[in-house]
């Protein structure tokens, strides 16, 4: 495969191994794939499936499996956890009214969210660039993932975060992985304007979704996915979107798998953002004529973003797809993500926007009944204990039958054969 950087505003192209994340016009770029005459996608699938039975780590790894589409590394230059080798769970009926529901958990990453899949392959590209030293700005689970990775590389690893509304689960990995973490006065949207400008006058490596090369791993949670259906392919897809790097990425696998005939059909993208936190939402509810970012706030933190870098790209994705965008509110997304941790399944609040998201449109009759649909639950139950504790103790002014506050009890043996002859039944 050739790979090239490619503007996807005015189509100039750049060679993939000299760092650069936009184009001289200001455009966005994507790693451009181009088969030679020696590339045979024609066993592909095959190949990837044998993998599996492989314990060398880069054919373990969720990501690495599927190098073909990915990056060509030697062995030696990547670093690897291994990561996503994430399960696909097929969800109880009763949860969404469609023939078939099932949730990615991408939560079940070493550092718990979806962030490992690009980190892998950007840390082994700021190596291979010999950089000494990666940067991000974020919401929290990229400063996790980023922290981890850059700790296993060697490299020293600096995080911006916005001050306070960071949930926990995050910042204490970032503090333990040893990242230099600091939390700017301001919210994503100016730690990422931070980043931005440091990245630009300094040698280190931006890790953001606007670094192209890291999209090209989360590519892989589709076709991780697809894998997973035995190719059956979905009538839907749908994803939290907040930076919009997965509704990026995941147009990009869809186009670049049915492009080399790994695929034959695509699934729908459905994004779906918080209702206060939604410029891609009202960008597409008028047709995409115009985009203004908004000040973001919502309780689904890893999503309050209110000037999504990836934009163009991720209209794009929707366009290839024909997906929708939906809004969902704080409340919907918390008694989802009751109803999803009631499953055993479990997930932090961005990702229960999905589940939101998917119950919201299959009521509208944009899903139907005899659909098939993914959800992609992005980050691990863990990272967020605040929002699940605060939802089950009443703290927040919504709740639902799902709330499961502890009882106080008395120390009395009495007291407590009382209670448990309750909670018997008896
Ligand atoms: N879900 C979770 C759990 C996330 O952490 C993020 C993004 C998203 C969804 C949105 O994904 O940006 O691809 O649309 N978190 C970033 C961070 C911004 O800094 O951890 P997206």
């Amino acid at each position: 495969m050739k790979r090239v950087l490619k503007c996807v505003r005015c189509g100039k192209e750049y060679p993939i191994n000299v760092p650069r994340y936009l184009c001289d016009c200001g455009g966005l770029l994507d790693v451009k794939i181009v088969k030679e005459d020696s590339d045979d996608f024609s066993h592909i699938k095959e190949t990837w499936k044998k993998r599996r039975c492989s314990n060398k780590p880069v054919d373990e790894s969720g990501v690495w499996r599927f190098r073909e589409l990915v990056y060509d590394f030697d062995e030696s230059e990547i670093v690897t956890f291994p990561e996503g080798k994430t399960n696909l769970y097929e969800l109880p009926k009763n949860i969404l009214d469609v023939k078939a529901l099932f949730a990615k958990h991408e939560g079940e990453n070493p550092t718990g969210s979806f962030k490992d899949r690009g980190m892998t392959i950007g840390i082994s590209f700021a190596k291979k660039l010999g950089y000494k030293m990666v940067i991000c700005a974020s919401t929290g689970n990229t400063s996790a993932s980023l922290a981890a990775y850059a700790a296993k590389a060697g490299l020293k690893a600096v995080v911006f975060i916005p001050d306070g509304k960071i949930a926990f689960g995050k910042l204490s990995q970032a503090l333990a992985y040893g990242a230099k973490t600091l939390q700017i006065k301001g919210d994503f949207d100016d730690a990422m304007n931070a980043v931005r400008e440091i990245a630009s006058k300094h040698k280190i490596y931006l890790l953001n979704s606007l670094n192209p090369i890291r999209l090209e791993g989360q590519k892989t949670i589709m076709i991780h996915t697809l894998e997973q259906l035995n190719w059956e392919i979905p009538d839907w897809f749908v994803l939290p979107g907040g930076n919009l790097g997965n509704t990026t990425a995941f147009g990009k696998a869809l186009y670049e798998l049915k492009k080399f005939g790994i695929i034959e059909k695509v699934p729908r993208l459905a994004v779906i953002q918080a209702e206060n936190a939604n410029p891609f939402y009202s960008a597409y509810k008028n047709g995409f004529e115009k985009f203004e970012p908004v000040k973001a706030e919502t309780i689904a933190t890893a999503i309050r973003i209110g000037n999504p870098v990836n934009y163009e790209k991720a209209k794009r994705s929707i366009e290839f797809t024909n997906g929708v965008v939906e809004e969902v509110s704080d409340e919907e997304i918390m008694n989802a993500k009751a109803v999803l941790d009631r499953s055993g399944t479990g997930c932090e609040p961005a990702s229960a926007a999905s589940l939101a998201g998917a119950i919201k449109l299959r009521k509208k009759g944009v899903i139907k009944k005899n659909d098939k649909v993914v959800i992609l639950l992005t980050g691990n139950i863990l990272k967020d204990p605040g929002a699940t504790t605060d939802y089950h103790l009443g703290k927040l002014h919504y709740g639902g039958s799902l709330q499961n506050a502890p009882e106080k009890i008395e120390n009395s043996k009495e007291k407590i054969e009382e209670k448990i002859k309750e909670i018997l039944g008896e």
